[in-house]
């Protein structure tokens, strides 16, 4: 099998171009999306083999990506154990009865591989059809789950999450540890059925203090990337407004830091330290702009992560909804094109 460029660069090589993903590359910006989930709720398509495989493949075929995320969302593995919950359109993850107390944590059982069954086949499917492009499977870490689950859905401030934290943190640790061993076995399965990287997202990691983080966070993330340690897949560590956090979220154990737009990527090395390779940061907006602007901008990207060992180059979070496709395509080449050394 050919080396892929995204997998040396989780390695800290440079390969012969600047890989690229984006982070929701499935989704709403693409009009084939829109048409095969016309008729289809989220929740359900994330547990149709036919829809998984089909819309996992829809940014690759048009872009030309060096990696697919298998389309799926953080909330699945919750749902495939039972956890009444929805995904509600314009909003995200809704729960029916949100976790607050030591008696509900038994609903927070196990994940076993007939869960997901319909999901693994999918996984399954997709590396066939991917051939040499590597699949990344994923899932959501600790602290963000655990967001949705204690308020019920999503949060700006994450009051009644913090509230639990500080006031009963045995229950706290108690939470975090059920979800990191559903978050490692559903990595586990990925893994085994044939992802070739994976990516840990604490999307709202950065409503944290560095220290409330590791005392309250980082253990329960080091479990899950711990759990897929022996499979030797690249293990990609990301959240939003992680800036202060970087260094303690590589210190989690990851092979790669997902870096949001706020931080330049020769800054963040520096807080990440020269054994980790970076992932991002071109801020979703950009793309509005001129294409000349989005090259301006992308190449600043490209040239400040160089400091790191290796470089993936990404949006510093998920590709926005009413984003061109074309100026998408547009920026891939401009990566591919953009000269390494
Ligand atoms: O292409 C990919 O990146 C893979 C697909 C993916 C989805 N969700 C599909 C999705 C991934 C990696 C996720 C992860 C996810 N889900 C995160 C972490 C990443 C991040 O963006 O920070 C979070 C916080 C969620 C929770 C969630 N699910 C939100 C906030 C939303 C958006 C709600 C809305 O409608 O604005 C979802 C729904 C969701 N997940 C959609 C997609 C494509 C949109 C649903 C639709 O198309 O109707």
């Amino acid at each position: 099998m050919p080396a892929s460029p995204f997998l040396q660069a989780c390695r800290g090589e440079r390969p012969a171009h600047t890989p690229v993903w984006f982070m929701r590359q499935a989704g709403r910006s693409l009009p084939e999306y829109r048409a095969v989930r016309a008729e289809v709720p989220m929740l359900e398509s994330c547990f149709r083999t036919d829809l998984v495989v089909e819309i996992t493949m829809q940014p690759v075929r048009r872009y030309g990506v060096d990696a697919a995320i298998f389309f799926s969302d953080i909330v699945v593995p919750l749902k495939a154990i039972g956890v009444d919950l929805d995904i509600v359109p314009g909003t995200g993850p809704v729960v029916a009865e949100p976790i607050r107390s030591a008696e509900q944590l038994t609903a927070l059982r196990d994940l076993e591989p007939d869960d997901v069954g319909t999901i693994t086949a999918a996984v399954e499917a997709l590396v066939d059809e991917l051939g040499d492009t590597p699949l990344i499977g994923f899932a959501g870490a600790p602290f963000t789950l655990a967001s949705y689950l204690i308020e019920g859905g999503p949060s700006r401030d994450h009051r009644r999450t913090k509230q639990l934290m500080y006031s009963d943190p045995d229950l706290w640790h108690a939470l975090l540890g059920r979800i990191a061993r559903i978050g490692g076995q559903f990595l586990r399965l990925q893994v085994q059925h044939g992802a070739r990287a994976i990516q840990l997202f604490d999307s709202w990691a950065g409503a944290l203090s560095l220290e409330e983080y590791q005392t309250f966070v980082q253990p329960h993330s080091a479990a899950v990337l711990a759990e897929v340690a022996d499979l030797g897949v690249p293990r990609i560590h990301f959240g939003v407004g992680t800036g202060e956090l970087l260094g303690a979220m590589g210190e989690a154990g990851a092979d790669v830091v997902g870096v949001d737009w706020r931080v330049p990527l020769d800054a963040a090395t520096r807080r990440i330290g020269p054994e980790r390779a970076v992932q991002g940061n071109l801020d979703p907006t950009v793309v509005f702009a001129p294409t000349e602007v989005v090259h301006e901008r992308a190449a600043r990207v490209i040239e400040a992560g160089k400091a790191a060992p290796g470089h993936i180059f990404n949006l510093g979070h998920g590709v926005l909804p009413d984003t061109d496709p074309d100026a998408l395509a547009r920026l891939v080449d401009f990566v591919h094109e953009y000269p390494v050394g």
